[in-house]
């Protein structure tokens, strides 16, 4: 199995796989998983769909995991390894897709799988700051990047951007009610002291009265809009679908598995609109933009877990998959 770029040192997380994934039986539908295939995980996390995935393309299939999280990929890599040179690990994200196979002479493949987020090693790890409890909030930092070797943390966020996005991160990216009484608190009390941990975001969401609707605690949303904008997420699934579509073979298929409707509204408007092709307003009497459809939608509506599956992992409850096949050129 090639590793490609500094993986990161070997983990016990791989001795102790703790992320179940979602979907996996529609997954290799969906994707048309059989032997021989070409496809791409391009959010590999603990290579539970990868290592569905190639014991369906068995016996020559190839597999290329992509993901941000040296510590994932260190993890994948000892799960995969009886797999050999069939599967390809890559540390990068799914927005290089395109040049990261391109770069191992690879120009189109048979399917690609995006499944969004973090995994729950991720969130269960709290020295990765994805997630606060009461009761560590104390010695949770705010850092929340999926790669942790590179880029800003919550805590530069928080401490360097402006009022103004910050109110624009929590009222686009969290959902929240009193999104701009939040960014003020954080703006007023940093003058003082910067902040630091999950304790310190806590606190000015509570001081500031933010509100999250009737299903989420409101820090979740103050939390879910910072890791949004830490790992510029919206940013990177747009470039990401755009990258994946470019390298799928005509008939080849993308299924994405989004977790919350920021993502999910993504998706679905750019499976709509590459399967329309044109964008020229409707009023126009003649094309003049020159696109063709590019993608046929294969679910209609999303597709969701079965009342078992979240009755085995909870963390399925809000996931939502959607698939769609690339038309010939
Ligand atoms: C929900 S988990 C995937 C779990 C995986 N399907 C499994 O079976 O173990 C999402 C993974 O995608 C990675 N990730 C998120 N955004 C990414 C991006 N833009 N590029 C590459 N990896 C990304 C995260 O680091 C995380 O490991």
């Amino acid at each position: 199995m090639g590793l490609e770029r500094d993986a990161g040192p070997r983990t016990e997380l791989s001795r102790d796989i703790l992320h179940q994934p979602v979907l996996v039986a529609e997954c290799i539908d969906l994707l048309g998983a059989q032997p021989g295939k070409t496809l791409v995980d391009g959010t590999l996390g603990f290579a539970g769909h990868a290592e569905a995935l190639l014991h369906e393309t068995a016996p020559d299939g190839l597999l290329f995991g992509l993901d941000r999280d040296p510590q994932a990929l260190a993890a994948s890599a000892e799960r995969l390894a009886p797999f050999g040179e069939r599967a390809v690990l890559l540390h990068a994200s799914f927005r290089e897709l395109r040049d990261a196979l391109k770069a191992r002479g690879i120009d189109q493949v048979d399917g690609v799988l995006l499944d969004l987020g973090v995994s729950s090693v991720q969130l269960d790890r709290a020295e990765r700051g994805f997630r606060f409890s009461e009761s560590t909030a104390e010695q949770t930092p705010l850092d929340m990047r999926m790669d942790a070797s590179q880029g800003e943390t919550a805590a530069d966020l928080l401490a360097r951007a402006s009022e103004e996005t910050l109110t624009d991160w929590f009222r686009r990216y969290g959902e929240l009610r009193g999104a701009a009484r939040l960014a003020r608190t954080i703006v007023q009390t940093r003058r003082e002291a910067p902040l630091l941990t999950a304790a310190d975001l806590i606190r000015l969401t509570r001081e500031a009265r933010v509100g999250g609707g009737r299903r989420h605690h409101p820090a979740t949303l103050v939390f879910q809009a910072l890791r949004i904008a830490v790992n510029d997420e919206l940013g990177a699934l747009e470039e990401g679908l755009a990258s994946a579509l470019s390298v799928l073979a005509p008939g080849g298929r993308l299924c994405v598995i989004a977790y919350h409707s920021l993502e999910d509204r993504l998706v679905k408007h750019f499976m709509r609109d590459a399967e329309r092709g044109c964008i020229c307003p409707p009023k126009d009497p003649i094309c003049t933009c020159g696109r063709e459809p590019s993608l046929r939608r294969v679910t209609r509506r999303p597709v969701r877990p079965g009342a078992d599956e979240i009755a085995q992992n909870p963390r399925a409850r809000s996931a939502l998959l959607r698939a769609a096949e690339r038309l010939a050129a």
